[in-house]
């Protein structure tokens, strides 16, 4: 080594200690790290509950900021980054974490103002620049500060004149702490605006609108983000957006008005992107249903790919019970990748985790994914005590369970297969549904169950004397004159539906 090389290893390592001894100060090391990590969402109109700005802001609550970076549980970042490379992944170093350790520890000094980095240049209001289009709900939706959750249709009319083909939507409420997700559906029929308001109050409950398609979803945490390439989801003229939002009351009455800002493609893109959710609907297809007190419940479900596929993105949907998520691709060499990893799974942070690099994936890989759940008391999160058994449902206290893989056919002329292999993915979920039906005798007894329901006796279920839960579902497939009522022939088109589900879940 030559005398120069080694002076300047000798300074460089002087200069270490000497930085390692000096007092941490906030504008010269803390700063850097609450600006680039921290401050994005703990700022005025972004999800943090209170602002990370400035030396006041964050000496005031130095003492939880140590705990929560210690812990790991802020900034919020759920998949294990070691076994999948994602994009944007939010995490501290162990270094930067010592450092507000020991500038807690030193009592929080504020040091030379000088020394602070430049406070960063955050976009403000729609995080993905001006949106093509911009829509309103009309009227504000009041949410009781307690009570069960609410499930509430919002119809916001698009008005388009063409087809579009959709990048990101982002999505703005004006009661963040009060929406706990929303998704968003497309309805080509105008059945959705013929409900809208009919109870006095914007939207509309229950599932019984067309679907023909979908846009995604806001859930807590997640990043509006353009889809990766030129990949892009259709938005045919005509469709009202309908957005499925479910709210969970705060301790606060609470207004909400939410704001859509939709940002279109240029041109329709090269491939189109198919999602494969195992288990199909949520995890109800894996028959969900958790004794009380039982810590490791599991579920499982495998598909294998018929066609060499590029993975995109990847996102799970859980409630409070889970405790892990695992997906994993054995390859047909024998090579096994995971796809995501959660080790400690948050239902409040429900994010799209977007893969570094496209991942492919060849024709005969397997894609597993496995969800462990806790519903004992020693679940931290368990929402009641003593546990009772929880079944599949939608109301938060009940549970669900699925990952859900997208991408492309890596070959286009492949595209076709794989749409129809993930469409016998979904359809999965009729052998549960047949199943539920033939265990609960639902067919022998329905001329009872028909005749219970009917509480002003007329012969015919009107949609108030279905059960909430049916309502939809029930409405949606039999209702065909559309009148909200099911008369004789109606009920008659249920009994023949129920024999068909049961008979596919025969032998
Ligand atoms: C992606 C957005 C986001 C980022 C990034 C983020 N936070 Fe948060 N933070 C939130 C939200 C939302 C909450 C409230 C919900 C919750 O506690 O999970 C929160 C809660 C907190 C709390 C209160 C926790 C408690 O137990 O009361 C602290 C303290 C906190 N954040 C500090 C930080 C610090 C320090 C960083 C950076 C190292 C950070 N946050 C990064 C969104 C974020």
């Amino acid at each position: 080594m030559n005398r120069l090389a080694l002076a300047c290893l000798l300074s460089s390592a002087s200069l270490l200690t000497a930085a390692d001894e000096s007092p941490v100060t906030f504008h010269r090391d803390i700063a850097p790290i609450i600006y680039a990590n921290c401050t994005g969402c703990h700022r005025p109109g972004e999800s943090g509950p209170f602002p990370l700005t400035n030396y006041a802001e964050v000496s005031r609550r130095a003492l939880t900021i140590e705990r929560v970076v210690s812990d790991r549980y802020m900034p919020p970042w759920h998949a294990n980054p070691e076994v999948t490379r994602f994009l944007d992944v939010r995490r501290l170093e162990p270094e930067e974490i010592t450092l507000i350790e020991r500038w807690v520890a030193a009592g929080k000094p504020e040091g030379d103002p000088d020394s602070a980095p430049p406070y960063p240049a955050f976009t403000e209001g729609w995080q993905l620049g001006e949106p093509d289009l911009v829509l309103t709900m009309k009227d504000a939706y009041e949410v009781p500060a307690e009570g069960r959750d609410i499930y509430r249709n919002f119809v916001l009319p698009l008005e388009l004149p063409e087809d579009k083909w959709v990048k990101a939507v982002e999505l703005r409420p004006s009661a963040r702490s009060v929406v706990h997700h929303s998704l968003f559906f497309l309805d080509g029929a105008g059945t959705a605006r013929k409900l809208d308001g009919k109870d006095g109050k914007p939207g509309f409950s229950g599932m019984t609108f067309r679907m023909d398609g979908g846009l995604g979803g806001y859930v807590p945490g997640v990043t509006p983000k353009k889809l990766p390439g030129d990949l892009a989801r259709p938005l045919p003229k005509g469709s009202d957006l309908i957005l499925s939002t479910h709210f969970h009351p705060s301790g606060k009455a609470e207004r909400e008005q939410t704001t859509v800002g939709i940002y279109f493609a240029d041109a329709p893109p090269s491939k189109k992107l198919e999602e494969l959710q195992l288990p199909p609907g949520f995890g109800r297809s894996a028959g969900i249903d958790i004794p009380p007190g039982e810590k490791n419940y599991r579920i499982e479900d495998s598909f294998t790919l018929p066609v060499d596929v590029e993975a995109h993105f990847v996102s799970g949907h859980a409630h409070y019970l889970c405790t892990t998520m695992r997906m994993s691709a054995t390859l047909p060499g024998g090579e096994e990748r995971i796809l995501l990893d959660i080790p400690d799974w948050d239902m409040d942070w429900q994010d799209t985790y977007y893969f570094a690099e496209p991942v492919v994936l060849p024709a005969g890989t397997v894609v597993r994914s496995v969800i462990t759940y806790d519903n004992s008391t020693e679940n931290p999160n368990n929402p009641t005590t003593p546990p009772v058994r929880v079944k599949w449902g939608r109301e938060s206290t009940d549970e669900m369970g699925s990952i859900t893989l997208s991408g492309v056919a890596l070959d286009e002329g492949d595209a076709a297969r794989l749409q129809l292999s993930t469409r016998s993915n979904r359809a999965r979920l009729f052998a549960q549904l047949g199943k539920e039906l033939r265990q609960g005798g639902v067919l022998e007894r329905l001329p009872a169950i028909v005749k219970n329901l009917d509480a002003n006796g007329d012969g015919l279920l009107q949609e108030s004397e279905l059960p909430q839960r049916l309502r939809g579902p029930l409405l949606q497939r039999l209702d065909e004159n559309g009148d909200k009522t099911l008369d004789s022939s109606e009920i008659e088109d249920l009994k023949t539906w129920l024999e068909t589900l049961k008979k596919q879940n025969g032998a």
